[in-house]
Order: structure tokens, then C-alpha cells, then sequence
């Protein structure tokens, strides 16, 4: 075990720690302000605005949407503070909304003074982000469902100007694998608007479920979304429960609606031609084989039941997206692409007729034709853009459609060889359900992704040549759903690492600062409190990291993200005190090895809880 090797040394470290947080602190301007993402440039200003019952909000004449968005935050301060802030029009108002012309989708600038609030921009999205800003400048009580109890509705004076990286800043949320209640589709676009996230992915059909209301076809919801059983776990065991549930296309219109006020878009994911199985169950005509036998999936992993392109494959899934039109104005929407077995397609006789009548090699090809033919379809008859999973580059292309880039960055960087642009959503740095406080965790997938491996993420590959970063619209992290039944759960998964992807999509990479970030979470953790979000507390606990693959003895590193927390430990079973050695760099720890771990603030108060490990 490498220890601290005497008390001048362990003094020395010590005081370097707590000198390095000091100036951390001092010198940016985290802990007055405290917003995430972190704005392109904020200056301090002495002095505080004061929110009292004569502030009023002034918006130019005429502008229906910029009065929403005072309206909207009008009614939270109103509700939280019991205050009445009226909407006036220019020039009276101390709080000003002023649109102007010059800057870009999602730019704007905050000048708060003494006196008055100006929020200016060329577009109501940049005005809706200067309110973000506002909001989380005031105290976190803003957040509230009720009036809240002493105090102060006060903001620091500063000047900011802000604009996004990148232009796609997105979550996608599985509710195929587990539908979630429409009420948590919402706190998850109302957490993605506070951080300024506009692109809500929902992936709404796979082999276990099929989540939406389709009129033409109603067996996909009878049939469609309900399973027989879920696996248990990790076991091949069935739980023989079923479980089901979709939302009616009321449902859908009052998402997209929430959606739209927070400038949050909503894509819509019909996965094709793969992880089709919950559809074939409902109408069995859409696969290749219509006399055998489907249910709605009730394990995991990748199924073989897949569309087959035929004819009536082909109108079902225009009927369908004939539908969606009519709910969803994204102007992107999401077909899926990824894990299709060819299977059925090498055993049928009619997939082997069509590839040779249209002189396709490969069922590789045959996928690419099924993808450019909806593809087509959607475009012109929907003037939507497309997105598919990075399969979508192999054995051909999808003229105009984004790939999203999973299988690691490899995929971007081949689509912006060819001039054809994606969105990071690497499963390693992006993906919520991978584990992120305990290498080993069973329940998790099998990646270990804590918060800082998750915001040092940068969606630009470091090997890709300058000329052609343009070809990257942004990130998204990605929560699929196996392992996680309940919107709980998805909570603790999902945050606070979907809050450090809002920086990683929101910021350049100069622009970011993993200790800065850390000193503004714990303002973010009083957000999340008040809105009731179980995240996961793994910041304030010692996590050990390891590489579970290697053989003893091994290195094993002992990290706390808590900003002015030291790390101490103890190897002998005993509880660590204030008392025991510091950790410094990393361990070495043999089979069987017991190492306990707690955080320890430089006044001896603990931080979180003792974590321990039995390698
Ligand atoms: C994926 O992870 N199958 C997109």
C-alpha cells in the first residue's frame, strides 16, 4: 500500500489540496452563480435584483411566444413565492425581453443590475435560455410545486453572454423495454429544458413493446404492448408478471405541447427493420413468415423476428408514419436501423426473388433498400429529416439521413469522410445504464461510467481534421431500459450524469472545467431535491476504481468528486476516522484485500457514506 509517508508530508498535501479548492473557488464565479451548463462568458457585477410584487416583465408588442415564455415563468415564481409578475409592454418592465438580430439559434445575453433584467437574442430559444439562466440563479425554492417557506428572490448582478456548441443537445429515454409513466416523460423534458437540452429521443418500439396509439392499427397496442413476463435480473427466469402500457395519441399531443413551451423537440423512434417483434406479434402479416407463431418478446438481447419488405410491410409502416405526422412536427424523425438479424430474410424465398429482381448482392443491401424506401416516403411525404443507428452506413448509404454513431466514434468519423452528419451517443461515454458507481455492479450493463469519465466526453473525435467538425450536430445520452423497471430507478440512473451531458453538448471544449462543475452540482443537487429527483449520490462516496479484468495484485484507485472532500481509508477492517492515512495516488490491492473508504472535509466532517471494497 502506498501511504503518506509522515505527518509534515500528510500537512503539505493537505494544505496543497485545500489551497488548489480555494482558489477553484475564488477565482471563477462558481459559487454565486452556479449555472449549468456553464455559459460561454459570465462577469460579475456587485449587487443583487430583487423579485418583489412591482416586478413586471416587458415583451415587445405582438409576440404571442414571448409572452408564453413570461407567462410560464410568472406562474413557477408565482406558484413557489406567492408573487404576482405581470407581463407590460415595452418600454415599461424591469425585466426586459428584447429581440434583436445577429445571434444564432440559441444565443443570448443576460445583464442583470440592480434595476433590471435584459434578455436579449434573435430568437424566443435564446430568450427561453436567458430565463433558464435566471431561474437557476434564483434560489433553488423556483423549482418548487408549492410556496415555499422563508426566502430570499433575489438574483446575483452579472453580465452573460451564452451560446450552445452544438446545435443537438439530446436524451433518449427506451420505453419499450418498460413503458414510464407519462407524468416522468415530462420531469425528464422539464430537467432537459432547465439545462438547456432540446432534443428528446423516444424510442417507442421494440421486440418487448410497442408504446404508441396507432388508430388504423389498434392491435399494436392491444397486442403489442403488453408482454407476457420480463426476465428476472440478469437470469434467463421469466418474473410471470405482464407488463404493458402506451400512450393514447391525447397522451402524445400533451407530451409534444409540454414539449414545444420548453423548446424541447420531440423525435419520434419507430425502430425498423429490426426489434419488430412486439409489431409482428400484433400482425404477424409483417413478417416474412405469417404462419408461425409470435408474442411480444419476454427476454432481452436480439430477436429475429424482423420486418420483411414487402408490400404490405411497406403500407403498414406508411399508414403509420401517416399518423405520426399529424402528433409529431419534429422535423426529425427516428427509424432505427440497428441489430437486424438476416436470418428470416436468407430462409425466405420472396426476400431472395426481391434482392435478385432489384440486383442487391447482400441481405446487407436488402436492409439499406428497406431503409432508403421508408426513408423516402417520410421525407417526401412528411418533409422530415431522418436519423438512424450507425448501420445505417453499412452496405450502402440513406441519402440526407444523420447517423447516430453508437458503436463508438468510428462511425462519425467514416460519415464525415463522406459529408454525411451524426450525433454522438457513444455507448461507452453515453449510455445512462451503464453502471456508474461500482465497476462490478450486476444490474447495470457492463460499462463502467462514473460522472467524470461521462462530462470529460468530448462529441468532436480528437483524430478528426479540423474541416470537418461541422459534421458533428451534438450528443445525447441514451437510457435503455432491460434493467430498469421503474421510473425511480431510471432517476437514479439518469442523473446527475444526463446534467453533465447538458455541459458536454452545451460547451467547447475550452470551455469546460470538471472542478468548476463539481462546485455548481451541489446548487444542482438542491434543484433536483426540490424536484423530487432520486439521483444517484455516488458524488459524496469514496468510489473504487479498478480494472475488474485484471489479475491481483492490481492498482485500484480511490476517488471522491465531492469538491473539498480528502479521501481516507483503512485497510485493516477498521472504520476510517479523520485519523487514517490520506489517500493520495493509487493502490495496490491483493485477493481478498478489504479496503474501506469515506470522505472527510478538511474540518473533519464526513462527507456521504463509508464505501467499501473485498477484492
Ligand atoms: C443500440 O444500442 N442498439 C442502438
Amino acid at each position: 500500500m502506498k501511504q503518506l509517508e509522515n505527518g509534515v508530508t500528510r500537512w503539505a498535501y493537505t494544505f496543497a489540496i485545500a489551497f488548489v479548492l480555494s482558489c477553484t473557488a475564488f477565482a471563477t464565479d462558481d459559487a454565486r452563480y452556479g449555472i449549468i451548463p456553464k455559459p460561454l462568458s459570465l462577469k460579475e457585477i456587485a449587487g443583487e435584483f430583487h423579485f418583489t410584487g412591482q416586478t413586471s416583465i416587458a415583451v415587445p408588442a405582438g409576440n404571442a411566444r414571448l409572452a408564453e415564455i413570461a407567462e410560464d415563468f410568472a406562474a413557477q415564481l408565482h406558484k413557489t413565492s406567492g408573487l404576482t409578475v405581470k407581463t407590460v409592454q415595452q418600454p415599461a418592465g424591469n425585466i426586459v425581453f428584447r429581440e434583436t438580430d445577429g445571434f444564432a439559434e440559441g444565443e443570448y445575453t443576460l445583464r442583470i443590475t440592480p434595476q433590471q433584467i435584459v434578455i436579449t437574442a434573435s430568437s424566443p430559444v435564446g430568450i427561453y435560455y436567458g430565463m433558464q439562466s435566471v431561474c437557476q440563479l434564483l434560489p433553488p425554492a423556483i423549482y418548487g410545486e408549492t410556496k415555499a417557506g422563508k426566502v430570499k428572490w433575489v438574483v446575483p448582478c452579472c453580465e452573460i453572454h451564452d451560446a450552445p456548441a452544438f446545435p443537438y443537445r439530446g436524451i433518449m429515454l427506451d420505453v419499450g423495454r418498460y413503458f414510464m409513466p407519462k407524468e416522468f416523460v415530462m420531469k425528464v423534458i422539464d430537467i432537459m429544458a432547465m439545462h438547456k437540452q432540446n432534443m428528446f429521443h423516444w424510442h417507442l418500439t421494440d421486440d418487448q413493446g410497442w408504446r404508441i396509439e396507432i388508430k388504423k392499427y389498434p392491435k399494436l397496442t392491444e397486442i403489442g404492448s403488453v408482454r407476457k413476463e420480463s426476465p428476472v435480473g440478469h437470469t434467463k427466469e421469466g418474473d410471470g408478471k405482464p407488463h404493458g402500457g402506451f400512450y393514447t395519441q391525447e397522451d402524445v399531443k400533451e407530451i409534444v405541447e409540454y414539449a414545444r413551451r420548453r423548446c424541447v423537440t420531440v423525435i419520434p423512434e419507430i425502430d425498423l427493420p429490426g426489434h419488430s417483434t412486439a409489431a409482428i406479434a400484433a400482425y404477424p402479416d409483417l413478417s416474412c413468415f405469417p404462419d408461425r407463431e409470435y408474442e411480444v418478446a419476454t427476454s432481452w438481447g436480439i430477436k429475429k423476428d424482423v420486418y420483411c419488405p414487402s408490400a404490405t410491410t411497406f403500407r403498414f409502416l406508411e399508414d403509420v408514419f401517416t399518423e405520426l405526422f399529424e402528433l409529431f412536427p419534429s422535423p426529425y424523425y427516428h427509424i432505427g436501423g440497428d441489430e437486424c438479424p438476416r436470418d428470416v430474410w436468407k430462409e425466405s424465398s420472396d426476400c431472395q426473388d426481391l434482392m435478385k429482381i432489384l440486383g442487391l448482392k447482400n441481405e446487407d443491401q436488402l436492409q439499406i433498400f428497406f431503409m432508403q424506401r421508408i426513408t423516402k416516403f417520410i421525407k417526401e411525404k412528411g418533409g422530415k429529416t431522418l436519423i438512424g443507428w450507425d448501420e445505417i452506413l453499412d452496405g450502402g448509404s440513406v441519402p440526407g439521413a444523420i447517423v447516430m454513431s453508437y458503436r463508438g466514434q468510428a462511425p462519425a468519423l467514416r460519415a464525415s469522410q463522406q459529408g454525411i452528419y451524426s450525433i454522438l451517443t457513444p455507448n461507452r461515454w453515453c449510455y445512462l445504464d451503464n453502471t456508474q458507481d461500482n465497476p462490478e455492479d450486476a444490474l447495470s450493463i457492463n460499462e463502467f461510467m462514473p460522472l467524470d469519465k461521462v462530462y470529460k466526453y468530448h462529441p468532436v473525435p480528437d483524430t478528426m481534421p479540423a474541416a470537418r467538425h461541422q459534421y458533428i450536430l451534438g450528443q445525447q445520452g441514451c437510457l435503455w431500459t432491460e434493467y430498469i423497471p421503474t421510473f425511480r430507478k431510471a432517476e437514479f440512473l439518469m442523473y446527475p450524469r444526463a446534467v453533465a451531458m447538458s455541459e458536454v453538448a452545451w460547451c467547447n471544449r475550452e470551455n469546460k472545467d470538471w472542478n468548476s462543475f463539481r462546485l455548481r452540482l451541489l446548487k444542482e443537487f438542491e434543484r433536483l431535491d426540490i424536484l423530487d429527483v432520486n439521483y444517484s449520490k455516488a458524488f459524496y462516496d469514496v468510489v473504487f476504481r479498478f480494472d475488474k479484468r485484471l489479475p491481483f495484485p492490481k492498482k485500484a484507485a480511490l476517488t471522491i468528486d465531492y469538491p473539498q472532500a480528502l479521501v481516507r481509508y483503512t485497510s485493516d477492517g477498521s472504520t476510517p476516522t479523520e485519523k487514517s492515512p490520506v489517500y493520495s495516488d493509487s493502490i495496490t490491492v491483493k485477493k481478498g484485500d478489504m479496503i474501506r473508504a469515506q470522505g472527510f472535509l478538511s474540518n473533519g466532517k464526513k462527507v456521504g457514506r463509508m464505501t467499501e471494497k473485498q477484492f
